[in-house]
C-alpha cells in the first residue's frame, strides 16, 4: 500500500491503514469489506468520498439523487477516489408536520455526526428541497472537509391550459380562485398537481431554486449546476464531473474554509437580489455563515443587497420557470451581469479551484426575456428591507414582490411615501386564522394590517411557513388580493406576497409582537425602515407586566423529543435559528 504521491495525508488512513493500532485497523477493514470492497482498495491510499443522500422515497423533491448518484460514483471512481454512500436526515418542506422547519437542525447534526466520525476524505452534499441546502452546508462548514453540493435540479415546468404552472406560487392562486368561487375542490387540486409535472424540486424561484444558485453562488457547486432541470441528460453529466471534481479537491485540500468566506457570502446576498429568491435566504445564509464562523448580519442584506435589481423573471415575482431560467444562462449570466458592473467580489474562491470571476465573466444571457440585461431590470432595487420597531427588533420585506396593486394602495401617498398606518387584527397561530379568517365580525378592510404571531422557531417550533395570509373572501370578491402581513413566522419562498416576516425576537419569547392587540395602530415606514404599534410607551410597559404576570405569551407543549430538546437552544431567525451554543465547535480540519 502506497500513497497517493499527489494526495495529502487523508484522514481515512487513520481508519484503514494506521500501523500504531493494528486491531482496529482490521476491525474497520473486515466490515467495509463485506459488501464488495477490496483491501487493496480500502489500503490503496485514494480518497474516500462520501455521498451524503438526501433522496428517499420520503423526500420527493430530492428522490432523483438515487439515480444521480451512480454517475457520482463513476466520476469519483474516475478521479481515483472510493465512493462510500450514506443516508442524511430526511427533510421533506411539503410533507413533514408541523413543518419542515424543525428538521434543518436535526438533518445538521446528523450530518455533522456522520462526517466527524467516518472515513470521509471528501463528501458530495445531495441538495434539493429548501432546508436540504442550508443542512448540508451548515455541516460541511462545520466539520471543514473538502465538500462540493450537487443540486438535484428542478422540475420540469408546468402547465396547465397553456400557462405554465409554478409549484407553489400556484397554490395561492388556486386558493384565491377557489375562495371566489372560480374552481370548485377537483378544480384545485388538478391545477395545483399540474404544477408537479416530473421529478426534482419546486420549479418556481422558491426556496430551493434560491438555496442552490446560493450555494453556486458562494462557490460550492460547479458553475451552471444549479439551474440544470432534474430529468435532463445535462444533471446527469454534470453529476459525473462534480464526483470526478471533489477527489481533485481532496487533493488539493481545498475546504469550506477557502471557499465559504464573507466576500463569498457578499456575492450570495447579491446574487438572491437580482434572482428575487426567497425570504429564507437570510435566515439560512445567516446559519451557514455563523457555522463557518464569518460574520454576517441582517443588516449586510439591507447594505448589499438592497440596491441591487432583480434581473430573474422567474414567478413568483416573474413570469417564468426553471427550465427557462436554464435556458437563459442561470446562475452564471446573472453573476456575469453583476461582474459588469461590479458588483460581484471576483476574487472569491470556488469549488472549481477558481475563482468566481474567472468561472462566470464570459457567461452570457441566452434569452432576455428570462434573465433581463442589468440596464433593463424587472425593477430597480430589489433587495429585502430590514425594518425595526416597538413590534420587534428585525424583521424583513421582500421589495421585488411588492404588486403595483399593493404599491399603490398602500405606497403612493403623496404626502407620506413608502410609509402606511392601519388597524391590527391580529392571529395566535396558523389555526386561529384559518378559523376566523372569513368571519365578518372581524371587521377586516383594506385598511387592516393582518398579523400572525406565535409562529416563531421557539413558539411552533422551527418556526411555520405562514405569514403570508389571504385577506378574507369577501374582499377577495371585491376584488382585493392583498393585505399587509407581519409576523414572526417565515413564509414559503413560492409565495408573492410582500410580506414583513421572519420578526425577531418572536412573540413567544416576549418580543413587542406579543403585545399587540386586535385594533392597535401601527405604522409601517419603509423609508426610514420602521414598524411601530402607536402606543405610549407607559401603555406597553402596563401591557408587557400584565403579560409577564400571565406567565408569557402562551405556546403548545413540544409534541416530540427534538422538538424540546431543540426549544431549549435555538436562535431568532435573525440570527439564522441556529442551536445557540453549537456553532463554536472545534472543527475537523482547522481554516
Ligand atoms: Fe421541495 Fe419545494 S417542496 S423544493
Ligand atoms: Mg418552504
Amino acid at each position: 500500500m502506497t500513497d497517493d504521491p499527489a494526495t495529502p495525508k487523508l484522514r481515512s488512513r487513520a481508519w484503514f491503514d494506521n500501523p500504531d493500532n493494528i486491531d482496529m485497523t482490521a476491525l474497520y477493514l473486515e466490515r467495509y469489506l463485506n459488501y464488495g470492497l477490496s483491501l487493496e482498495e480500502l489500503r490503496s491510499g485514494k480518497p474516500i468520498i462520501g455521498i451524503a443522500q438526501t433522496g428517499s422515497d420520503l423526500s420527493p423533491c430530492n428522490r432523483h439523487h438515487l439515480v444521480l448518484a451512480d454517475r457520482v460514483r463513476e466520476g469519483i471512481r474516475d478521479a481515483g477516489g472510493i465512493a462510500i454512500e450514506f443516508p442524511v436526515h430526511p427533510i421533506q418542506e411539503t410533507g413533514k408536520r408541523p413543518t419542515a422547519g424543525l428538521d434543518r437542525n436535526l438533518s445538521y447534526l446528523g450530518l455533522v455526526e456522520v462526517l466527524f466520525g467516518y472515513p470521509i476524505d471528501g463528501v458530495v452534499l445531495t441538495t434539493g428541497c429548501d432546508k436540504t441546502t442550508p443542512a448540508a452546508l451548515m455541516a460541511a462548514a462545520t466539520v471543514n472537509i473538502p465538500a462540493i453540493a450537487l443540486s438535484v435540479g428542478p422540475m420540469l415546468n408546468g402547465w396547465h391550459r397553456g400557462e405554465r404552472t409554478g409549484s407553489g406560487t400556484i397554490v395561492w392562486k388556486a386558493r384565491e380562485l377557489l375562495a371566489a368561487g372560480e374552481i370548485d375542490d377537483e378544480g384545485f387540486i388538478q391545477l395545483v398537481a399540474s404544477s408537479a409535472p416530473s421529478t426534482g424540486y419546486c420549479n418556481t424561484m422558491g426556496t430551493a431554486t434560491t438555496m442552490n444558485s446560493l450555494a453556486e453562488a458562494l462557490g460550492m457547486s460547479l458553475p451552471g449546476s444549479a439551474a440544470i432541470p432534474a430529468p435532463y441528460r445535462d444533471r446527469q453529466e454534470v453529476s459525473w464531473r462534480t464526483g470526478k471534481r471533489i477527489v481533485e479537491m481532496v487533493r488539493e485540500d481545498l475546504k469550506p474554509s477557502d471557499i465559504m468566506t464573507r466576500a463569498a457570502f457578499l456575492n450570495a446576498i447579491r446574487v438572491n437580489s437580482a434572482i428575487g429568491g426567497s425570504t429564507n435566504a437570510p435566515l439560512h445564509l445567516a446559519a451557514i455563515a455563523r457555522h463557518m464562523g464569518v460574520e454576517l448580519s441582517l443588516d449586510d442584506w439591507q447594505e448589499h443587497g438592497h440596491h441591487i435589481p432583480l434581473l430573474v423573471n422567474l414567478q413568483p415575482a416573474g413570469e417564468y420557470l426553471g427550465e427557462d431560467y436554464y435556458h437563459a444562462g442561470g446562475v452564471p449570466a446573472v453573476a456575469a451581469e453583476l461582474i459588469k458592473h461590479d458588483l460581484l467580489d471576483t476574487e472569491a474562491m470556488t469549488c472549481t479551484g477558481r475563482t468566481i470571476g474567472e468561472n462566470c465573466r464570459d457567461a452570457r444571457i441566452e434569452d432576455e426575456r428570462v434573465i433581463r440585461p442589468y440596464d433593463q431590470p424587472l425593477k430597480q432595487d430589489a433587495g429585502f428591507i430590514v425594518l425595526r420597531g416597538n413590534l420587534f427588533d428585525a424583521a424583513i420585506m421582500k421589495t421585488s414582490v411588492i404588486s403595483p396593486e399593493f404599491r399603490e394602495h398602500y405606497l403612493s401617498n403623496p404626502d407620506d411615501p413608502n410609509a402606511f398606518e392601519g388597524e391590527a387584527v391580529v392571529f395566535d397561530g396558523p389555526e386561529d386564522y384559518h378559523a376566523r379568517i372569513d368571519d365578518p365580525a372581524l371587521g377586516i378592510t383594506v385598511n387592516t394590517l393582518l398579523f400572525m404571531r406565535g409562529t416563531g422557531p421557539f413558539g411552533y417550533p422551527g418556526a411555520a411557513e405562514v405569514v403570508n395570509m389571504r385577506p378574507p373572501a369577501y374582499l377577495i370578491r371585491e376584488g382585493i388580493h392583498a393585505l399587509p402581513c407581519i409576523g414572526d413566522g417565515r413564509q414559503s419562498g413560492t409565495s408573492g406576497s410582500a410580506s414583513i416576516l421572519n420578526a425577531s425576537p418572536e412573540a413567544a419569547v416576549g418580543g413587542g409582537l406579543a403585545l399587540l392587540k386586535t385594533g392597535d395602530r401601527v405604522r409601517i415606514d419603509l423609508n426610514r425602515g420602521t414598524a411601530d404599534m402607536l402606543i405610549s410607551d407607559a401603555e406597553l410597559a402596563e401591557r408587557r407586566a400584565a403579560l409577564e404576570a400571565a406567565g408569557g405569551y402562551p405556546y403548545p407543549p413540544s409534541q416530540t423529543p427534538w422538538q424540546e430538546i431543540q426549544r431549549a437552544t435555538i436562535g431568532q431567525i435573525a440570527s439564522g435559528a441556529i442551536l445557540e451554543g453549537a456553532e463554536t465547535f472545534q472543527r475537523i480540519a482547522q481554516t
